[in-house]
């Protein structure tokens, strides 16, 4: 049957707006907060290889990649092993160091991507074991990986990824929780605590679909004519920083920069005067007070400033130009929440430049060559 738009302009905003859903169903029968568990049967199919294992490489390309990012951040925290994210398209050609005791986990929305395949296929002739984190059921690097799960996002149409991220995003993180439970480095309260913050991301999303579109349209129209703008973040977020500006990229043909906030001082700064738009990705976390200073060093120096923060915030609040609200949750979990308002932004921005948001002029919904 033909996918329908279902009264939405674009496919981009439905598939926005299907996040809860989508996030539900990533989530679904996979973890019970009751019995302490997560179920996921690619994990358990590998859990030997991962109890030995003495790295996890994550590859992917584009928004993938963002998602892997994350993923690394969380799997360090949490199941204290090292994590290294590749570009699927560095790695097939950089003659990496690869053995039996290296787990990889692919991720690809479309399980097409002919770099992260053929990057897979060489690492697998090594030893590797592949783990496969796809959207597309029975797609080449599903078929290819050893084990892994899907992400349930069901068809993403849009070019640039919004549904499938988060599922990614999502899977990624029970795919932390489990590994923290084999290797026994997370007790049962956090354990259970994390469960309970991923069981309410659904409704927090929607929270923010049904409170931040007026003011994100708002804010779309005010920056519409701009020709750069910059994203920083720092820990968790530093990868929505990078996803926020690819979106921006994708859909609006503005030139965007996703940059770890602290890393500013060492050049970027140089850009920032009156008519630059900087995108914080603000949220309450354990660095907060650092991302603050960054704000007032770009406010110095008379950037715009358009904060992401955690619900009553009154402190960015004051200093933000422009802001978007999101409901407070744990910081590992952020990213899940900090993207939506990213992208309905993206997506704001190209409609108000008149744009085909859908299909973006020299793009494809999977690059199947190299
Ligand atoms: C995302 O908006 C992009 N269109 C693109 O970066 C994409 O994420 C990338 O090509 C990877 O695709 P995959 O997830 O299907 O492997």
């Amino acid at each position: 049957a033909a996918i329908e738009k279902n009264g939405y302009d674009h496919f981009m905003l439905k598939e926005i707006f299907e996040q809860p859903q989508t996030i539900f169903d990533s989530l679904r029968g996979r973890m019970d907060a009751q019995k302490n568990q997560i179920t996921l049967s690619g994990i358990d199919a590998i859990a030997d290889k991962i109890q030995s294992a003495r790295r996890i490489i994550i590859v992917a390309c584009g928004t993938s990649w963002h998602a892997a990012l994350v993923a690394e951040y969380v799997i360090e925290e949490l199941c204290r092993i090292n994590v290294e994210v590749e570009y699927a398209s560095e790695f097939r050609y950089r003659n990496p160091i690869i053995s039996n005791e290296d787990v990889i986990i692919a991720v690809s929305q479309s399980g097409e991507t002919a770099d992260t395949l053929v990057a897979l296929e060489n690492a697998k002739q090594q030893g590797a074991t592949i783990y496969g984190l796809v959207n597309v059921v029975g797609s080449s690097i599903a078929r290819l990986s050893d084990a892994g799960s899907y992400t349930h996002a069901g068809p993403e149409i849009g070019v640039a990824s919004t549904k499938a991220y988060t599922a990614q995003l999502a899977v990624l993180q029970l795919i932390a929780l489990k590994i923290a439970k084999i290797k026994g480095t997370i007790d049962d309260q956090k354990f259970t605590y994390f469960i309970q913050q991923l069981d309410a991301v659904p409704e927090k999303v929607q929270w923010i679909l049904d409170n931040q579109v007026e003011e994100i349209k708002r804010i779309a129209k005010k920056y519409a004519d701009a020709n750069d703008v910059l994203y920083l973040g720092r820990g968790y977020n530093f990868p929505t920083a990078l996803e926020g500006a690819l979106k921006l990229k994708e859909i609006s043909y503005i030139h965007a920069e996703g940059y770890p906030a602290a890393e500013m001082k060492h050049g970027p700064i140089a850009l920032v005067d009156e008519t630059l738009p900087v995108i914080f990705v603000a949220t309450k976390d354990s660095y907060h007070e650092k991302i603050v200073s960054n704000i007032q060093e770009i406010k110095a120096r008379k950037g715009k400033i358009i904060a992401i923060v955690s619900e009553g915030d009154q402190r960015v609040g004051d200093l933000a130009d422009d802001l978007m609200v999101v409901p407070s949750c744990d910081e590992v979990i952020a990213p899940l929440l900090a993207a939506i308002p990213l992208q309905l932004l993206a997506y704001y921005i190209g409609v108000e430049r008149g744009l085909d948001v859908d299909q973006p002029r020299n793009l494809a919904k999977s690059v199947t060559v190299e």
